[in-house]
């Protein structure tokens, strides 16, 4: 087989063979397809899509490109969650022990920064001394001791994934429906959870630009993961709008620390809460009510914040850090950006307040890229918002002036004020079984 064929037959519109693509993503992996060859692929799927069938066998054959776990000794308790990618979205770092405080077995592989959306592993890391990386057998040892362990995407779990991801980000093919579907489920699938709840973002700081995208997006990995044995709710929540306030690695931690204490912004602690309980109805076969219920006192009493605090214990992280946020990475810029009139701020685009978050440093231009994890945004006004001219709508964090005078720049640029208050899209758009 050649991957010249299968690249022209996908710029072809023809369905590509079972065999075909298991042999693409075992080369791949193996590092005989070069990724300028992998770049033209995704890049003709990203044009021509792929069918579901097609999909279908991408997902595992990622799934199976290298170990995978079993947690069948968890029976039907594990649970996992993933988000397609957001703008602020730090809802792992809070629903994870929460969920765990109440029982639920959260043994997750989470990913990294993708385009201009964040991701969990990065800014897990920027808590001082915590360890991303674990081994399966001491991942496994801190579930079977505290019900929780996160893991970045090891060397050998959906291998074949973790190299597509990271030339998506780069080649501008993040944003096609079977690539993030399969790539998404191979990781799920790979990590061995019984139930996954996946958090499917809606809007324009999501990949899912309108909710028709982001239900069939949904569809196509619920039919995936059921295929496959397991259970799988997607809760469709809005990305128009930044969750929170923070974006940016550790400013995000500190906002999910906000919310395990019981405060932060409401909007990031609704979908929170939905999420969680979504969880665990699946884990703990909770009715949605009890399990809202409960979530709410696990906040409340301090059992979540107590479970978070073990947690980063367990992965080597210095726990002080949630009582004193001076112990995260800070930014030696700090520049306000202030509003250049009065009135309602009426269009903030979600994206492009993640590419101003990118180029603070955030994020990674080129996948070899180093994050600065102390960089991002706090928004003080977000949209919908009303501001008098001058008042401060954001605060850069970077490590250099020009890089916030440029990022200010845009900012304002990409900040309409007008005398019309917008209409905030809901937060919450459905739940699908
Ligand atoms: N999250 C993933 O894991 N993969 C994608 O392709 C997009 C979001």
């Amino acid at each position: 087989m050649r991957m010249y064929d299968i690249i022209s037959k996908k710029q072809n519109n023809i369905e590509l063979t079972e065999d075909e693509i298991r042999w693409m993503i075992s080369e791949y992996t193996a590092g005989t397809i070069p990724d300028y060859q992998m770049s033209a692929f995704a890049m003709a799927v990203y044009f021509n899509g792929m069918t579901k069938y097609e999909t279908a066998v991408l997902t595992d054959a990622m799934a199976n490109s290298g170990d995978t776990l079993d947690l069948s000794r968890y029976g039907d308790r594990s649970v996992d969650k993933h988000s397609t990618g957001g703008i602020g979205d730090k809802t792992t770092i809070v629903v994870a022990p929460v969920v765990a405080s109440l029982g639920g077995i959260v043994a997750k592989m989470t990913g990294r920064g993708l385009g201009h959306t964040g991701g969990t592993a990065d800014k897990l890391e920027s808590i001082p001394g915590f360890n991303i990386i674990l081994s399966e057998e001491s991942f496994l040892r801190q579930v079977d001791e505290i019900g929780i362990a996160v893991t970045a995407q090891s060397g050998n779990l959906a291998p074949a994934d973790k190299k597509l991801y990271a030339l998506r980000d780069v080649t501008a093919t993040v944003e096609s429906t079977p690539l993030i579907a399969s790539s998404i489920m191979s990781k799920k699938l790979a990590s061995g959870a019984h139930s996954i709840v996946l958090d499917v973002k809606v809007g324009s700081g999501s990949f899912n630009k309108t909710p028709e995208i982001a239900v069939d997006l949904a569809k196509t990995m619920i039919e995936i993961g059921t295929s496959c044995g397991r259970n799988v709710t997607a809760v469709l929540t809005d990305m128009n709008l930044p969750l929170g306030k923070n974006i940016g690695n550790s400013l995000e931690v500190q906002e999910a620390i906000d919310v395990l204490k019981g405060s932060g912004p409401s909007d990031l602690k609704t979908v929170c809460v939905e999420l969680a309980s979504n969880m665990l109805v699946l884990s703990n076969k909770w009715d949605i009510d009890h399990a809202r219920e409960q979530v709410n006192k696990a906040i409340k009493s301090g059992s979540a914040l107590q479970k978070f605090r073990e947690w980063i214990t367990a992965q080597g992280g210095n726990a002080e850090c949630i009582d004193d946020y001076s112990l995260f990475p800070n930014s030696s810029v700090k520049y306000e950006v202030r509003a250049a009139k009065t009135g309602y701020i009426s269009d903030m685009n979600a994206e492009k307040l993640g590419l101003i978050s990118v180029a603070l440093g955030a994020g990674r231009e080129k996948k070899e890229d180093n994050i600065d994890f102390s960089a991002g945004i706090v928004l003080e006004k977000k949209l919908g918002d009303y501001v008098n001219q001058n008042d401060v709508i954001a605060v850069l964090h970077t490590s250099s002036l020009d890089k916030a005078v440029a990022a200010a720049k845009t900012l304002l640029e990409i900040t309409v004020i007008s005398g019309k208050k917008t209409d905030i899209p809901p937060l919450i758009y459905s739940v699908l079984k």
